[in-house]
């Protein structure tokens, strides 16, 4: 399991600070959340904070984009260091295009399902991503409840991916916690997004610390 902590709530004036905690407690992604006020209802920061938390750490940059047109900002995020670009199949008209984009500025690529699209939505494109992401809540804000019917998705994913001898890994974004990781892990996921869970907490360490203990149950 990798956690993926989300920098969507941690505090914004102290943004490095709060990246070297996680970092310092384990985590293996850093889940970096684009918004553009267009695709949802939400703003948030763009590839020049990508490129000013670079230097302050190691962790893999994963770019959430929550954007239209995900493949204007492909060549901005590549050289401000990202090294994942996840976009929304709702977002583009051009999914297998913006997906071969991201490889070719040598950043892994991830696509991501809303809770109301089905896996079939994304099935020509599975054998070339290297992450996919469901949705567990509807995006544009953090704090929100886990959703346990997309967990079939991801069951049907790994299933997927077994039969057909592929490689992505699987990630969930929304509502994660030490109780509905048990879920997503069951279901099979493998890459933890967490974003109240962890930067909400007195002390983030101690919850990324309870959402490994609940993986080994
Ligand atoms: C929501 C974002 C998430 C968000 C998750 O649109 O994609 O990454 O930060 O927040 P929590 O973990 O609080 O549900
Ligand atoms: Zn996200």
């Amino acid at each position: 399991m990798k956690i993926a902590p989300s920098i969507l709530s941690a505090d914004f004036a102290n943004l490095a600070s709060e990246v070297k905690k996680v970092e310092q407690a384990g985590a293996e992604y850093l889940h970096i959340d684009i918004m553009d006020g267009h695709f949802v209802s939400n703003l948030t920061f763009g590839a020049n904070v990508v490129q000013a938390l670079r230097p302050h750490s190691k962790l893999v940059f994963d770019c959430h984009m929550m954007v239209e047109q995900p493949e204007k900002y492909v060549a901005d995020f590549a050289k401000a260091g990202a090294d994942m670009m996840g976009v929304h199949v709702e977002a583009t008209a051009h999914l297998h295009s913006v997906l071969s984009l991201i490889k070719a500025a040598g950043m892994k690529a991830e696509v991501v399902l809303n809770p109301g699209t089905p896996v079939s939505a994304i099935s020509e494109v599975l054998p070339m991503v290297d992450q996919v992401l469901v949705m567990t809540v509807d995006p544009g804000f953090g704090g929100q409840s886990f959703l346990p019917e997309t967990m079939p998705k991801v069951a049907q994913l790994a299933a997927a991916r077994k039969k057909n001898q592929w490689h992505f890994d699987i990630e969930v974004d929304g509502g994660l916690n030490d109780q509905t990781v048990k879920q997503a892990l069951e279901a099979g996921a493998n890459v933890i997004v967490a974003g109240s869970y962890i930067f909400g907490a007195d002390d983030p360490a101690q919850s990324i610390a309870a959402l490994r203990k609940a993986s080994e149950k």
